[in-house]
């Protein structure tokens, strides 16, 4: 039996494309192997977002190269965003590869295998959705649904729309039928991933499918059985409106959790990013969601030294994250992408300065952070159990619905959902102890939600 090996860099889709990719390989007779030097197929799933995340996928390449040699009957295989981002060179730099793929070409990676083609391969088309090939689960209590590949948005920083395409919606009942399979086979939590989430659905009637909006499917999917949790990501604060807002307040399988990115708190800035909402648009939104579930944990993105941010900008930004107060966020130096518009933007920040903006973003950030977490402290949350803690293997580790991760003593198993009563709080994680009386009675869910 040959054997394969994926390694995965990037966001959640990649995740999710992987798991497709790893699911469609044992379809046609592949078994995982457990690192690469193991496999007669190796595989990388790469992202192309900032030019650290080249960086890293270039040096697994190497080592990959270096298999071939020893080992030339080897497959070589590279697909994802940065693939598509350099597509067909990548056979002129890097003459060992055999066959690239972009994130619409997925399927095309099983008729290459089979056809037993001599020449090295590029697939470049957008034109599949990875999340109708079948799926290998990490785990097997928790489910990534593909809802939209692509995106629509002309954000200057950003290479998403030229590695993934134009918004695309997969319809509503197609969706419905995979997360019922899912919920089947024992899934309980779903993370609805698309690189615009609540944009959801506009382009269904135009391809003859019923019409749907992002808060339709969010309750289509709420009422299947079995379905415990909804998270999904990412929305863009021009898309977030009422209807969303409110289905976090009455669908109790939706998550108490937003993760709303910023990118600047500037709205001169936020223009040059394009990102069509301005400073007080978000703040707005922040409230909306705030007014129908008063305790939402919010998390963000931020990019700092965008071409142009000058300290006023910066501090905007700063006096945004304090107002928040967000639960957590990702933040990111600005990184200039080929073929997006801001790389060619002229004042570009200088690095010293970008690393000096991006301590006083993190400190800021944490703070908050663990302000906001204290709220936890003396409560009894809901935990779905993931695994052992990474750094006390004698614990358990999870997540509330609000997405942190709680490590915590029990008994529980993975998949289980068990009550937690919560010691302490820092600003990344929460720590407590199980709680055996509402185990011992059975736990209902609700209990404190
Ligand atoms: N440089 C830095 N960060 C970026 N992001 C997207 N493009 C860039 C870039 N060129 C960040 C944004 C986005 C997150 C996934 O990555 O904050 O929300
Ligand atoms: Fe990376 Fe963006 Fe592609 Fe995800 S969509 S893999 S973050 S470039």
């Amino acid at each position: 039996m040959k054997r394969y090996h994926v390694t995965t860099f990037g966001c959640q889709m990649n995740e999710h494309d992987s798991e497709r990719m790893k699911g469609m390989l044992e379809s046609i007779g592949y078994a995982e192997a457990p690192d690469p030097d193991a496999a007669d197929l190796i595989l990388f799933n790469t992202c192309s977002i900032r030019e650290a995340a080249d960086s890293k996928f270039l040096a697994h390449l190497g080592h990959a190269k270096r298999r071939k040699r020893e080992r030339p009957d080897v497959v070589i295989g590279v697909g994802g965003c940065w693939a598509q981002s350099v597509k067909d060179e990548v056979f002129q730099k890097f003459p060992f590869v055999d066959v690239a793929f972009g994130p619409g070409q997925v399927h095309k990676l099983a008729e290459f295998l089979t056809s037993e083609s001599l020449t090295a391969q590029g697939y470049f088309e957008f034109e599949g959705f990875a999340g109708d090939l079948p799926e290998k689960r990490a785990r097997e209590f928790q489910g990534w649904v593909q809802i939209s590949v692509g995106c629509n948005m002309k954000c200057s920083y950003c290479i998403v729309p030229s590695t993934r395409g134009r918004d695309v919606a997969r319809p509503l009942q197609t969706l419905v039928a995979d997360v019922e399979r899912m919920a089947s086979e024992g899934v309980t939590e779903v993370t609805l991933l698309g690189q615009n989430v609540n944009a959801y659905g506009r382009d269904l009637h135009r391809r003859g499918f019923t019409p749907a909006t992002f808060a339709q499917l969010l309750e289509a999917i709420d009422a299947i059985d079995g379905i415990e949790r909804i998270r999904y990501t990412s929305p863009h604060p021009q898309d977030m409106k009422e209807d969303v807002a409110r289905a976090h307040a009455e669908l109790s399988a939706l998550c108490e959790h937003v993760h709303l990115p910023l990118q600047s708190g500037s709205s001169r800035l936020l223009k040059a990013m394009r990102r069509t909402y301005t400073r007080e648009r978000y703040l707005d939104r922040v409230a909306l969601l705030r007014e129908h579930v008063p305790d939402v944990a919010l998390t963000t993105d931020i990019i700092v030294g965008f071409p142009g941010e000058t300290d006023e900008d910066f501090e905007q930004t700063l006096s945004l994250c304090e107002e928040v107060a967000y639960d957590g966020a990702f933040t990111f130096v600005y990184s200039p992408r080929r073929d997006t518009e801001a790389a060619d933007f002229p004042d570009q920040v200088p690095h010293e300065v970008k690393v000096e903006r991006m301590d006083r973003l993190v400190e800021t950030i944490q703070r908050n952070a663990h302000e906001r977490a204290q709220r936890f402290v003396g409560r009894t949350l809901e935990v779905l159990v993931e695994g052992p803690s990474r750094k006390d293997p004698t614990r358990l580790r999870g997540r509330s619905r609000h997405n942190k991760v709680v490590n915590f003593v029990g008994l529980a198993q993975p998949g289980d959902y068990v009550h937690v009563e919560i010691e302490r709080a820092t600003s990344q994680t929460l720590t407590g102890e199980e709680s055996l009386l509402a185990r011992a009675t059975g736990g209902a869910a609700a209990l404190a939600r």
